[in-house]
């Protein structure tokens, strides 16, 4: 299965991705994860997103699209659920070209208030070891500050800010909504309330993948 699953900052992409592919053994591949990886290192690219993440900007789309293509090209025949990308237009076309006569089979499309978007972000913490998800109201971890899975410290990504979410917001209803017209032109699009508990979201989408896999 090859899947496009896109939403404003917040929507939950993360933490339904990791339930997807738990699920359906596919694999994760979250344009905004690369490119922290690639800061982390140091390299080339992740210094030259740096300043762009930081200020809620969109990557410029041609060390995108290079680099979402050499990711699906690496995660081979299994199958992969993209998280983040594409967003935007330009970035949904190169990537038809680039898929050439594969195609995405689903294109789910999470729904959220923007008024949710600023608790979700300003309470969101990640595990900087295995990237687990958490919120200190809505998903707390077991023990408060450290991850469940590795005990690691909790950290607040930079982005978070009520500042950056904001402009984030700006730069999603500009450029990536649009996204979601593109696809609804060619490829079904698949709507969700994302406002619900994060259990209920994954029971609707487990419900439409689960009818895919078996048609
Ligand atoms: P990216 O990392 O993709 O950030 P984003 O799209 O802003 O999305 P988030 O990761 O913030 O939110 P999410 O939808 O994954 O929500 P999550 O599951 O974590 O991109 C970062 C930056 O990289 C961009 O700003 C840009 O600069 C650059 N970039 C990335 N891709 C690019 C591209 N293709 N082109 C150009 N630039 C690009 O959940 C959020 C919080 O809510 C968590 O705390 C979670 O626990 C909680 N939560 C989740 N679901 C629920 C629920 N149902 N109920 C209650 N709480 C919930
Ligand atoms: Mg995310």
């Amino acid at each position: 299965m090859r899947i496009v699953l896109l939403g404003a900052p917040g929507a939950g992409k993360g933490t339904q991705c990791k339930k997807i592919i738990k699920k359906y053994g596919l694999k994760h591949l979250s344009s905004g994860d690369i490119l922290r990886q690639e800061r982390a290192e140091g390299t080339e690219l992740g210094k030259k997103a740096q300043s762009y993440m930081d200020s809620g900007a969109l990557v410029p789309d041609d060390l995108i699209v290079e680099m979402m293509a050499g990711a699906i090209s690496e995660a081979g025949d299994v199958g992969f659920v993209l998280d983040g990308f594409p967003r935007t237009v330009n970035q949904a076309e190169k990537l038809d070209k680039a898929l050439e006569a594969k195609k995405i089979d689903q294109v789910i499309n999470l729904i959220i208030d923007d008024k949710i978007v600023m608790s979700r972000m300003t309470g969101r913490r990640s595990c900087p070891k295995c990237g687990a998800v958490y919120h200190v109201k809505n998903m707390p971890p077991k023990v408060a500050g450290k991850c469940d899975n590795d005990s690691a410290e909790l950290i607040q990504r930079p982005d978070d800010t009520p500042q950056v979410v904001t402009k984030r917001l700006v730069t999603y209803h500009e450029q990536t909504k649009p996204v979601v017209g593109y696809y609804e032109k060619t490829n079904t699009v698949y709507d969700i309330d994302s406002g619900q508990d994060a259990d209920q979201v994954s029971d609707v989408i487990f419900e439409k993948l689960d009818a895919l896999v078996s048609a």
